[in-house]
């Protein structure tokens, strides 16, 4: 028996040999009660015609940023709009370069740009393209900005070739993408605001105070809150990392701690969950002069002032349905020092980072973790990437608003 999904569809369609699925993935979908718009690039249309891409979506082929529709519309907006989803198989190595480098040159790619719904990818290409570092890299981006990633498989390419490239089967594909619509939201309906990166507080109008934090723990923590069906308030200090495309995410920049203490008292009191992620500045300097400081001295004093903990502060107000999630970096008598802001920060849960760990730690795309609950468990999660313990870190969460709604 097929499910009915009741969704809208867009269907890009690039150009590789892995097409001829595509047309399958149209009829899964319609099969699923879904209305089904194709974008096709002018290379896709090499490998298929307009008319078998029309016959099978019940629908215009839209291909030209350009084109004419019956009603007015701007088609690349009006098609985003439209969908519930959109899914670009096969996902040739020229969309995703052009997808992660923010290049919009015709319908697809900028269809793609504007668009603010979940995005599935479905990579077809040859081995050595796919395990090209560049195509990693550009995947790599985009998997951080919250597209979802349908691995190709391993086989035999249409190159001849044996090896990983080979566009999933368009059944899996539709069972990708029905089982994010079908998923269980267990955060429907909850606010949570998510602190991450750096501060950097000022010495002069060129100089600053800061740190190595990256922000990737807590973006990748935002995006799986907001997955999960959060409405989530992400804080970010001064990162280069861009909003996980996901409609559920406000993202608020500030530079200081002092800012960083503002934006996350106005939204602490309506949030359910407070992900404490950033690496705040303990100490900022006194006052910040307006003009460059000049190197006139051998020596040189600057006067710091302590900076408010968030954390402690949002801990202190804590309500009882609030679950209050922080951080610690030690490097010496980690686990007492983990033990100790459980309590002194009031938190339900501390993630001790370690520093000594290879491959863990602030800058480094993966992690490795121990989690301090306030009932006293440890929960130590292996190295992973960060959106996997960002994963992970949710279903912690998770599991404890359900012991919370009880
Ligand atoms: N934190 C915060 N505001 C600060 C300092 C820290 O909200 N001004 C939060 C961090 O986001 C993190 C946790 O407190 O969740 C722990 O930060 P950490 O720097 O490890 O500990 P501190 O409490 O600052 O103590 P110390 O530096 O002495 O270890």
């Amino acid at each position: 028996m097929s499910i009915s999904l009741d969704k809208n569809i867009v269907i890009g369609i690039t150009g590789g040999i892995a097409v001829y699925k595509s047309l399958s993935l149209i009829r899964l979908f319609k099969i699923a009660h879904c209305e089904v718009k194709v974008v096709a690039t002018r290379n896709a249309l090499k490998f298929i015609t307009p008319l078998t891409i029309e016959t099978l979506s019940q629908n215009v082929l839209y291909t030209d940023t350009f084109q004419r529709s019956e009603a007015f519309s701007v088609n690349h907006i009006a098609h985003s709009d439209w969908a519930s989803a959109v899914i670009v198989a096969p996902a040739t190595a020229n969309i995703i370069g052009k997808m992660a480098n923010g290049i919009a040159d015709d319908a697809l790619s900028t269809l793609l740009m504007a668009c603010r719904k979940p995005i599935f990818i479905a990579p077809a290409m040859n081995n050595a393209m796919y395990e090209h570092p560049a195509l990693q890299q550009n995947i790599e981006t985009l998997v951080r900005r919250g597209i979802h990633l349908i691995k190709p498989a391993t086989g035999f390419l249409a190159c001849n070739a044996e090896g990983k490239g080979r566009m999933e089967e368009p059944e899996r594909i539709f069972e990708n993408v029905a089982s994010y619509f079908l998923a269980p939201r267990p955060l429907q309906g909850r606010h949570a605001l998510v602190s991450a990166g750096p501060t950097h507080e000022p010495i002069d109008p060129v100089r600053f105070i800061g740190n190595h934090s990256s922000g990737l723990m807590g973006f990748a923590l935002a995006q799986k809150l907001a997955e999960a069906g959060a409405e989530v308030t992400l804080v970010s200090g001064p990162v280069s990392l861009s909003t996980p495309e996901n409609g559920n995410i406000t993202r608020i920049d500030v530079t200081t701690a002092a800012q960083m203490h503002k934006a996350c008292r106005q939204y602490a009191a309506r949030a359910d969950i407070i992900v404490m992620a950033a690496a705040v500045a303990d100490y900022t300097p006194e006052t910040a002069e307006q003009e460059k400081i000049k190197k006139n001295t051998d020596n040189w004093q600057l006067s710091l002032t302590k900076t408010t903990d968030i954390l402690r502060e949002l801990g202190k107000q804590k309500t009882d349905h609030q679950i209050i999630m922080g951080f610690a970096l030690e490097t010496e008598n980690e686990i007492e020092h983990a033990k100790a802001k459980l309590q002194s920060k009031n938190a339900d849960f501390i993630v001790l980072n370690s520093l000594k760990e290879a491959g863990a730690g602030f800058i480094a795309a993966t992690n490795k973790v121990t989690v301090f609950t306030r009932e006293g468990a440890i929960i130590e999660i292996p190295l992973k990437s960060k959106t996997e313990i960002a994963y992970d870190l949710v279903q912690l969460i998770c599991e404890r608003c359900n012991c919370a709604k009880n």
